[in-house]
């Protein structure tokens, strides 16, 4: 059994200065389960109390290449040189500009924030000024940052199908209830209901936010018919497609969902793997739109464009345009993939992924659902229980089986013959349970 002795002794300690021991909710996993952190290193992790793991939540997705990557910590060094922050331009944005505009056809113009959460309300806002139009739809189940307009979800645990579409609640306190009129939600892969969405609001919906792969609703996917669909359909009602890349981008192909799907969006968004963790974000999109950031659009930012994160994406992206590392990566998924399987298959317990193999979803039921309204359908028991005897022996993955597992370039070899190892005990240990 690991011991927690440091780590349950430090959040004690953290608790008196900071709300629940930690620095964002989703860290804190319980008084006696809350980790810290010593180090990470290529696909693994280190706790204070010398536990060593190997990492799938890779911190929700951005380490694409591995922790502490030294050809992008050389450069990051490289950038500090630079000085930081000015509040003046520096030419290393127009260089990593073009090459995100290279990597992504969509993206014909840029600008940089720090967070995901920054770029997609830049995009939003971007989009409500293109169109005149307020409102804006997200799907059921989606996650976009913690800002007002995006931060409502669809009630389906207590939900009644025969009573209608689910209610839309805020996501906890302190969100203005006025934005709830803005705010609409559609299920994934059902082009009806959204067209029915479209064709009731389309004077008051300026765009339609969304993930191909929903990255915080265990990589449900949405099929290449669905995105055909509203690609069309966005046009037809004159309505702006924004794809929120933000875990998909430079992740799951060089030009993210969007080249995976063949689909171009009006506006989309960028942030975790984009630097292997140094933060920085991305709005872009079509000129047209784009070219309103300084023509009545605001957007800027004190740490905008900072030269030790653009340094960071520099070299990230020079990787991953120019190296076999996302294909290397996809490869690790699916081994990880057919070890689980035999796995699984031996003890006969149905199961199915979700998403695409660099960050994958794994169900316990013979097929994946095709919306968030499945997932709840889903029995999810096995997958708490396992995530816990997982951590118990070594192996991190989100203990939200909405999260899906993250694969970066440093899991090697000998990581997949670990985790398959420790994979089967924990199974063993489930079942006994
Ligand atoms: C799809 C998506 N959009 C936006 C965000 C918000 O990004 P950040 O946490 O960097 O603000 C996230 C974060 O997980 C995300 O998954």
């Amino acid at each position: 059994m690991r011991l927690l002795t440091k780590s349950n002794a430090q959040f004690k300690k953290a608790i008196t200065k900071l709300p629940l021991g930690v620095s964002s909710n989703f860290r804190y996993w319980g008084e006696d389960k809350t980790l810290y952190i010593k180090k990470g290193k290529g696909g693994r992790l280190w706790d204070i109390d010398g536990n060593e793991y190997v990492d799938y939540r890779l911190a929700f997705g951005p380490v694409i290449l591995g922790y502490a990557d030294t050809r992008v910590d050389d450069a990051v060094r490289e950038g500090i040189k630079i000085g930081g922050v000015f509040g003046l331009a520096t030419e290393l944005e127009y260089e990593v500009a073009n090459r995100v505009s290279r990597m992504v056809p969509a993206a014909e113009l840029i600008r940089f924030s720090n967070s995901g959460t920054e770029a997609v309300m830049a995009a939003l806002r971007i989009a409500r000024a293109y169109t005149g139009k307020d409102g804006h739809i997200i799907l059921e189940g989606s996650y976009h940052g913690l800002f007002n307009e995006v931060m409502w979800y669809a009630e389906i645990e207590d939900w009644d199908p025969k009573k209608g579409d689910p209610e839309i609640l805020p996501e906890g306190d302190g969100i203005p209830k006025i934005i709830k009129k803005l705010v609409h939600t559609t299920p994934l892969n059902d082009a009806n209901a959204i067209e029915d969405l479209f064709k009731k609001k389309k004077d008051q919906i300026g765009a339609f936010l969304m993930e191909p792969i929903m990255g915080n609703a265990c990589s449900i996917a949405a099929t290449k018919q669905y995105m055909t669909d509203i690609r069309k359909l966005c046009d037809q009602y004159n309505i702006l497609l924004i794809i929120d890349e933000v875990k998909t981008g430079f992740r799951v192909a060089r030009g993210g969902a969007q080249e995976l799907y063949g689909v171009k969006a009006d506006i989309c968004t960028f942030a975790k793997a984009i630097a292997n963790g140094y933060p920085i974000s991305v709005v872009a999109g079509r000129e047209e739109i784009m070219r309103q950031f300084g023509k009545g659009v605001a957007h800027g930012g004190t740490w905008t464009a900072h030269s030790v994160a653009l340094s960071a994406a520099s070299k990230t992206l020079e990787i991953l345009e120019e190296t076999d590392a996302l294909k290397n990566i996809e490869q690790y998924g699916l081994k990880l993939q057919d070890g689980i399987s035999s796995i699984l298959n031996s003890r006969s317990i149905a199961h199915s992924y979700s998403g695409h193999p660099s960050m994958m979803g794994l169900f316990f039921s013979e097929k994946p659902p095709s919306d968030y309204r499945g997932w709840i359908d889903a029995d999810q028991s096995f997958y708490d229980l396992l995530a816990e005897e997982l951590h118990e022996i070594g192996i991190i993955i989100e203990p939200d089986s909405r999260e899906p597992w993250f694969i970066c370039e440093a899991h090697d070899e000998k990581c997949l013959q670990e985790t398959l190892e420790k994979f089967e005990q924990a199974v063993d240990i489930t079942l006994r349970k």
